[in-house]
């Protein structure tokens, strides 16, 4: 496999309603957000059904569905990022559901033609910049980032990030092949440093003037800013601009049914609720993502400016993941 596993680490845990019945809903979560646990509940006690929670690194939980292969006990998949939810879909450990109010709620290009797959929130990647170190003037744009000004000022996650995969395949559909080559050898050259393990990594470096601009998922800074991470991280990202590129990248976190759910009909439900408006906005807000049809009304993350997706699809993200892999590589992205 391309990624690496981050963890190996498996949370399990139960959250039982107050009159619990034998329903039961077994999900299988790449999302690490506690927060997610308070919608779990509202769910619950809501419809009875018991919601069993495990947690993973999206590739291990990859890895170990298509390891438990018949045998496995998920029932619905939670995963962030466009490329890890279309490769599980590609990868036959989802499968097709009808339900009208997901058509509803998930609005055309974060869903899956296929029906296999539904976003749940999103995130923007934006750009954080050390006005101290660049002229943030000059930086509206990713294509700002191959500017020879920028030499030596940026840095950049490693290529395994699948944001930055979703990112270039992004720009692929975008920009073109030969014009997305131009950029990557750019923004390449102007990297003075090896590249780094995570976007608040990212953030770190940029406050601490050891480059200039880095590319970052919005909600890394805001998270850093309201103080999640500790306060010396905010006073870090306290240091740093949020540029919001126009029109912006916008990725998703997604769920879908397991290929073999044993419970499908409580998973098809819980995943309903989950895209609501209610739900999305239970699993976005404390996160500082975006619902799936509003904005995140946090300040912190009004103060980042407002943004417009660029319409390139979830579908066509996944689609162009493995050129995306091939052209970073090539670039010399490691
Ligand atoms: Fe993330």
């Amino acid at each position: 496999m391309l990624y690496s596993v981050i963890s190996c680490t498996f949370l399990f845990n139960v959250i039982l309603p107050a009159n619990s019945t034998e329903r039961e809903v077994r999900v299988y979560s790449g999302r690490h957000y506690n927060t997610d646990r308070s919608v779990y509940k509202k769910f619950a006690e809501e419809t009875g059904i018991k919601v069993r929670l495990i947690e993973a690194a999206g590739i291990s939980l990859v890895e170990r569905l298509k390891r438990e292969g018949k045998n496995s006990q998920a029932d619905l998949i939670l995963l962030v990022d466009a490329a890890r939810i279309t490769n599980a879909a590609k990868a036959n450990l989802l499968q097709k559901i009808e339900s009208s109010s997901l058509e509803n709620d998930v609005p055309a290009g974060l869903k899956d033609p296929g029906k296999e797959w539904y976003a749940l929130t999103r995130r923007v990647r934006v750009m954080v910049a050390n006005p101290k170190v660049v002229d943030v003037s000059k930086i509206t744009n990713y294509s700002d980032l191959a500017d020879p000004a920028l030499k030596g000022k940026v840095c950049l996650r490693n290529r395994k990030s699948p944001y930055n995969q979703s990112l270039v395949a992004n720009q692929i559909v975008n920009k073109g092949q030969e014009a997305t080559k131009a950029w990557l050898n750019g923004m390449i050259s102007n990297v003075s440093q090896p590249f780094f393990p995570g976007d608040i990594s990212i953030v770190r470096a940029v406050s601490k003037r050891k480059c200039g601009v880095g590319l970052v998922n919005h909600y890394y800074v805001a998270r850093m800013l309201a103080g999640v991470n500790g306060r010396r991280d905010t006073l870090y990202s306290r240091k740093t601009s949020v540029i919001t590129p126009t029109p912006a990248h916008v990725n998703i976190s997604a769920g879908g049914v397991a290929k073999y759910a044993k419970n499908k009909a409580e998973a098809v439900k819980l995943l309903e609720f989950l895209a609501s408006p209610k739900g999305s906005k239970g699993l976005a807000a404390p996160t500082f993502e975006h619902p799936l049809k509003e904005v995140n009304q946090n300040q912190i993350v009004k103060n980042f400016g407002e943004f417009t997706p660029d319409g390139v699809t979830v579908e066509e993200l996944g689609n162009n993941n493995a050129m995306a892999l091939r052209m970073m590589r090539e670039a010399g992205w490691d």
